[in-house]
């Protein structure tokens, strides 16, 4: 049995949390596993029920468990408390809790998709590249950070630092060398290191420990580069490594490879207790009006079957299930097109659940 922690938090988390516990339910009671659920406050709905964005209590719920399932943190009602008392602290205060340094945010395009983005078919057909983000520290988290008074008193002064030891780019560089060669035995690592001493270290680092896996090529690129790179090239890339700042702003970027951000999912791992995550936010626009795409959530179920259960064959199957919805031309609004048959975040869930159950 394992004991599954679950932060539905704000806004569109809640609806698609929903989505992704029908699936986890779905695929328990076919398999005849047992998952142990608890739910918990994060973000907004912790600051509004506790007054911080993650109790004590949170914490623990979320250490003692084999996995943790978050939906999505943040929106309009919190956006006047300062950096350290928001919703996103909470989320933030998880992964670090947890101590999962590595975030791994699969950039695959499903069939049926390709002419929803807005990039040219054949420079995104088949897309399936990695992206490896350093989770727990660089500027997200170095200090000195604040917002101080200038002593002339012509105003104040933001201050944020990032920050990267060696012993943290090791752990990230070896986790993306390990994927790669699951995958293509290719890895890109992205710094600014033409600007950024931070980014010379991280350079310096991952080159050595590529020594120890010369079945596996590497290249560095510049993250303005890069940037360009996604869209120029897409399907140049297999691995791509990189600090949490950078992995941040590329995901987004990425997201639109693919046709919707609601489409990409997360597995965030390096303890004993991985935490899953859509890549999305929690869409305060569309909350509460069925309209979000649950598929985000359900494919990072699939990943915590893979990555804390050892369950691979269910992570298959559903992702299969998925697959098999979206070939039917069933859509959310983010990803409709012409002749497709549009649904809502319920019963798109409802939808890949019936799939898995009559497979
Ligand atoms: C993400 C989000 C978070 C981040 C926010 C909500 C704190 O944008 O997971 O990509 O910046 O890490
Ligand atoms: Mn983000």
């Amino acid at each position: 049995m394992y004991k599954i922690c679950v932060f539905p938090g704000d806004g569109i988390g809640q609806e698609v949390t929903k989505q992704a516990l029908k699936i986890l339910h779905t695929v328990a009671q076919k398999h005849h596993l047992v998952f142990d659920v608890h739910e918990g406050l994060l973000g907004g709905a912790s600051i509004d029920a506790a007054g911080v964005p993650m109790s004590e209590e949170a914490a623990e719920l979320a250490k003692s468990s084999d996995a943790v399932f978050l939906g999505a943190v943040g929106g309009p009602k919190w956006d006047g408390l300062e950096a350290s008392k928001r919703p996103e602290k909470g989320l933030l205060a998880l992964r670090q809790t947890l101590g999962v340094f590595a975030n791994l945010r699969p950039v695959r395009l499903f069939k049926g998709l390709e002419n929803h983005s807005t990039l040219k078919v054949e420079i995104i057909r088949d897309l399936d590249f990695l992206i490896l983000r350093e989770l727990t520290g660089g500027i997200y988290f170095g200090t000195p950070r604040g917002i101080e008074s200038l002593s002339d008193g012509s105003g104040e002064k933001g201050v944020n630092t990032e920050v990267y030891t060696t012993a943290e780019i090791e752990r990230i560089a070896v986790k993306a060398f390990e994927a790669a060669r699951r995958r293509k035995r290719k890895v890109t690592s992205v710094d600014k290191a033409n600007v950024l001493e931070s980014g010379q270290l991280w350079r310096k680092v991952v080159t050595a420990v590529q020594k120890q896996y010369p079945d596996v090529t590497l290249d560095h690129r510049y993250v303005d580069d890069c940037a360009m790179q996604f869209i120029r090239n897409p399907k140049q890339f297999d691995v791509v490594v990189t600090s949490n700042m950078f992995g941040d702003i590329l995901s987004d970027e990425a997201a639109m490879l693919t046709g919707s951000i609601g489409m990409l999912a997360s597995a965030s791992v390096g303890a004993k207790t991985a935490l899953y995550e859509p890549v999305h936010g929690s869409a305060p626009d569309i909350a509460g009006k069925d309209l979000a795409n649950p598929l985000a959530s359900i494919l990072s179920i699939a990943m915590m079957f893979e990555h804390s259960f050892q369950l691979s064959e269910l992570a298959q199957e559903v992702e299969k299930a998925v697959e098999d919805i979206l070939s039917e031309g069933y859509r959310t609004a983010d990803i409709y097109g012409e002749g497709c048959r549009k649904v809502g975040c319920e019963e798109m869930g409802e939808l890949v659940a019936g799939k898995i159950k009559s497979a």
